[in-house]
């Protein structure tokens, strides 16, 4: 099978039906975040590498970026605005995907004494007044019309879930976006919201090592026919092999719970991506860099995985990699193309149980949705 041929997955269904590529190009990986992003020209020509490829699914958000100088708060919005000249070319080659509701995002770089803080002191917006001015603020840097998916980022824990998908639903009516998606939300609030308009897909963590969301919201969104796109598929990169502690001391992953303290122990879990991937040969856009020469890589067996596992679960799956490099996403969306051996399926499912540490970046539970189920 080509990379053109592989089956295009439809999140959601009627009128909030969204067609999109086999994975999607997550965007925050660009301008910051893991080891500092890359000059936006240098992105740009990334993502047209990788939507020449047929990776057309764009997935951003008004917080990813560094804030310019002079920033007065608020999100940080220079991810979008990187993106707007490419938009300008190719609006109609690519799904536009971003979010609003985080108001404040503290993923800290290391200290002085070298030791990174954990994350503290996130918030969140979620009235509807907030959600008419943050569309118009995204609108506006993207240089756009209309947004195809427009996510609530986090839902807010001081406004019931009915009143910002209610205000985001005028939104629609209005064709600034054209369908709702929610992000890191329980299968009750994702009920709640549903029962107020169409949910196009839901956008949670969801790879080989972060699996809470198979517990309730996975079940919740093949009974009402929303898609599911798996955020950090890759783990932030740890399940791809290619990572190394010393790379990770330097940006905010190393004061994680797994790949700080627990990067030794969860070596184990990785041994088992590298064995499946060196038993499958060598498909397009493969480097083999991180599984042996002639080989599938481990992030094309990651993200394989996801795509077995949505299809037992009978929901529409879109992983959003990101990469600053064209060639690994080429070599991601090779990786759609594989299909894994029920075996394969099963030894990969004991990942997560040899994994040291939980997937929360952040001080508070409840900002992830499994701390609030
Ligand atoms: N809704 C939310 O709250 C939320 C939270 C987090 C992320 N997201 C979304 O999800 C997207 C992806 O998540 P993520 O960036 O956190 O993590 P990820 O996709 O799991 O991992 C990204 C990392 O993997 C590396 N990588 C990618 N492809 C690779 C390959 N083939 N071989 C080796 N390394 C590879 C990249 O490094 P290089 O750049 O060096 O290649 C990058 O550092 C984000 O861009 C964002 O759009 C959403």
């Amino acid at each position: 099978m080509t990379t053109t041929s592989i089956p295009r997955p439809i999140l959601g269904a009627g009128a909030a039906a969204l067609e999109v590529s086999p994975i999607g190009f997550g965007c925050m990986a660009l301008t910051h975040i893991y080891g500092g992003g890359v000059a936006d020209d240098a992105a740009r020509a990334t993502l047209d590498a990788a939507i020449d490829a047929g990776i057309t699914l764009l997935d951003t958000a008004d917080v990813y970026g560094e804030p310019r100088a002079g920033h007065r708060g608020g999100p940080a919005g220079t991810n979008e605005e990187m993106l707007a000249p490419l938009l300008a070319r190719r609006r109609d080659d690519v799904q536009l995907a971003t979010k609003f509701g985080i108001t404040g995002l503290s993923v800290a770089a290391p200290n002085a004494g070298g030791e990174v803080p954990r994350t503290a002191g996130n918030s969140t917006d979620g009235r509807p007044e907030y959600a008419r001015r943050a569309v118009e603020a995204s609108l506006a840097r993207l240089g756009v019309e209309t947004i195809d998916l427009y996510y609530l980022h986090r839902p807010d824990p001081t406004v019931p879930i009915e009143e910002t998908v209610g205000a985001m639903a005028e939104l629609v009516a209005q064709g600034k976006v054209r369908r709702l998606g929610l992000s890191e939300v329980t299968a009750d609030e994702l009920r709640r919201a549903h029962a107020v308009h169409p949910i196009t897909a839901v956008q949670s963590e969801w790879s080989l090592w972060s699996r809470d969301v198979e517990a309730h919201i996975l079940p919740a969104c093949a009974e009402l026919g929303v898609g599911f796109v798996p955020y950090s598929p890759l783990g932030r990169g740890f399940l791809t092999g290619t990572l190394t502690r010393e790379a990770v001391a330097k940006d905010f992953r190393g004061g994680t719970a797994r790949m700080g303290a627990a990067w030794d122990a969860n070596q184990a879990a990785l041994a088992v991506v590298k064995e499946v991937a060196g038993e499958i040969p060598q498909v397009c856009g493969a480097s083999g860099a991180s599984a042996g020469q002639g080989s599938a890589t481990q992030s094309q067996v990651a993200l394989a995985w996801l795509k077995a596992k949505g299809h037992r679960f009978g929901v529409a799956t879109v992983p959003i990699p990101g990469s600053r490099r064209a060639a690994r996403m080429v070599e991601n969306l090779a990786g759609a193309a594989i299909d894994l051996t029920d075996d394969q399926i099963a030894r990969l499912d004991t990942v997560a149980g040899l994994v040291t540490g939980t997937r929360n970046i952040n001080d508070n539970p409840q900002w992830i949705s499994s701390g609030r189920e």
